[in-house]
């Protein structure tokens, strides 16, 4: 009797001792933050092969809403075989991300099999770039815009130096694209940089770098954005208008035609929040970018209400949907669903 009682106590003992290492592994995040059965490199080795995914969150925060957890999982889901590195400045500070109750989007995302967090570390991401003495020199807390201005730049950088695709977290992936250089066109003549991919080292990047850091100007919405994107193409390419649905192609880059991310137009985004008598199939788009910042009302997706979105959640990012995704009645009493108590 006492000799069970002493195996059996044992191997509670095992069992909680396995538990809590996996615990603490889990939380204590010194490269990524991952489970330890994931990679245990640093971005160098995991993304340096120029075929990962690049999302960046710029502010603080931990816990991304909704639609960004839904665009990491969509990008996770349609290149299983590619990691999708999600870089957030939070992450740089506290080493130790609260557990799961707290921060469910942030869970969720860690636990998809190909997603990477990482810490965006501004300075040393931007060391060796031309970047890096306008980093310097910058007052920070004196930038206007400087979320999205230290997104530009991060962009840029990252891509430059390992090589992938680039995208907002507010696209939500649909197809694979089949490209390796290239701008995506937001209309005739004229580049988004919200989704962008490049092998690593591309010169184009570079001298993005160089002409960000001697035309900056903070004041100017979108100057070192998607204007220093067409900025850039003029001088590499001579820029016809969009013949149909076909892209264009200038050297060794694609200036892709605006239906392959941007099929519902700025000026149109509340149509992702409608009820459509039959949901548009979006052949000839690879990825959509649902213009959050012109969502500063704060519509969200809710369940059960067939639009658009609630659909494109459905399909695309089904965990996000399952775990993050309320019913009328979760908007009014609270951000937590059962699925992630
Ligand atoms: C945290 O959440 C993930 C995904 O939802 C789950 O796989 C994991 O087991 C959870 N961890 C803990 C300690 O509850
Ligand atoms: C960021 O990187 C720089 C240069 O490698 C390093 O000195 C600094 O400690 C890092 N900051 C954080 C918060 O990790
Ligand atoms: C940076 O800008 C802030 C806000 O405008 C100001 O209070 C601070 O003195 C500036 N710091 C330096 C070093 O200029
Ligand atoms: C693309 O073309 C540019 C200009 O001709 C060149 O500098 C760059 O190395 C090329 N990149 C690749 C990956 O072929
Ligand atoms: C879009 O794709 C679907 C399924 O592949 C097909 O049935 C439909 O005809 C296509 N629509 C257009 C406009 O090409």
């Amino acid at each position: 009797m006492l000799k069970e009682l002493q195996l059996s106590l044992s191997v509670i003992l095992l069992l909680s001792c396995g538990f809590l290492y996996r615990l603490t592994t889990k939380f204590s995040c010194h490269f990524s933050c991952l489970p330890p059965y994931k990679s245990q490199q640093g971005p160098e080795g995991l993304l340096g092969k120029g075929r990962s995914i690049v999302f960046i969150e710029t502010s603080e925060r931990m816990e991304p809403p909704p639609l960004v957890s839904c665009a990491v999982e969509s990008a996770a889901k349609i290149y299983p075989e590619q990691p999708v590195a999600f870089f957030m400045k939070g992450l740089s500070n506290s080493m130790q991300p609260p557990p799961n109750s707290t921060y469910p989007a942030f869970s969720l995302l860690s636990a998809i099999d190909n997603v990477f967090l990482f810490p965006l570390n501004m300075t040393k991401l931007f060391e060796d770039t031309p970047l890096f003495s306008w980093y310097t020199q910058i007052n920070t807390s004196a930038e206007r815009n400087w979320l999205h201005v230290s997104s530009d730049a991060s962009r840029l950088a990252i891509i430059w130096k390992y090589g992938g695709i680039y995208m907002d977290t507010d696209v939500i992936s649909i197809r694979p694209i089949p490209e390796e250089n290239f701008l995506a066109a937001q209309s005739s003549q004229y580049s988004s940089n919200g989704v962008f991919g490049f092998l690593p080292r591309h010169s184009f990047l570079w001298e993005c770098m160089e002409n960000f850091v001697e035309h900056y100007n903070s004041d100017i919405w979108g100057n070192q954005g998607p204007n220093l994107m067409t900025r850039m193409l003029r001088v590499w390419c001579k820029l016809k208008d969009f013949q149909e649905v076909s892209d264009l192609k200038c050297l060794n880059l694609s200036f892709l035609h605006p239906q392959r991310f941007y099929p519902i137009s700025y000026p149109e985004w509340k149509r992702y929040y409608e009820v459509w008598d039959t949901d548009p199939s979006f052949n000839d788009s690879y990825a959509l970018h649902l213009w959050n910042y012109m969502n500063q009302e704060g519509r969200a997706v809710v369940r059960g209400s067939n639009t658009l979105v609630e659909n494109l959640y459905r399909q695309h990012c089904p965990r996000t949907y399952r775990h993050l995704i309320q019913g009328p009645e979760g908007l009014v009493t609270g951000k937590l669903g059962p699925g992630n108590r």
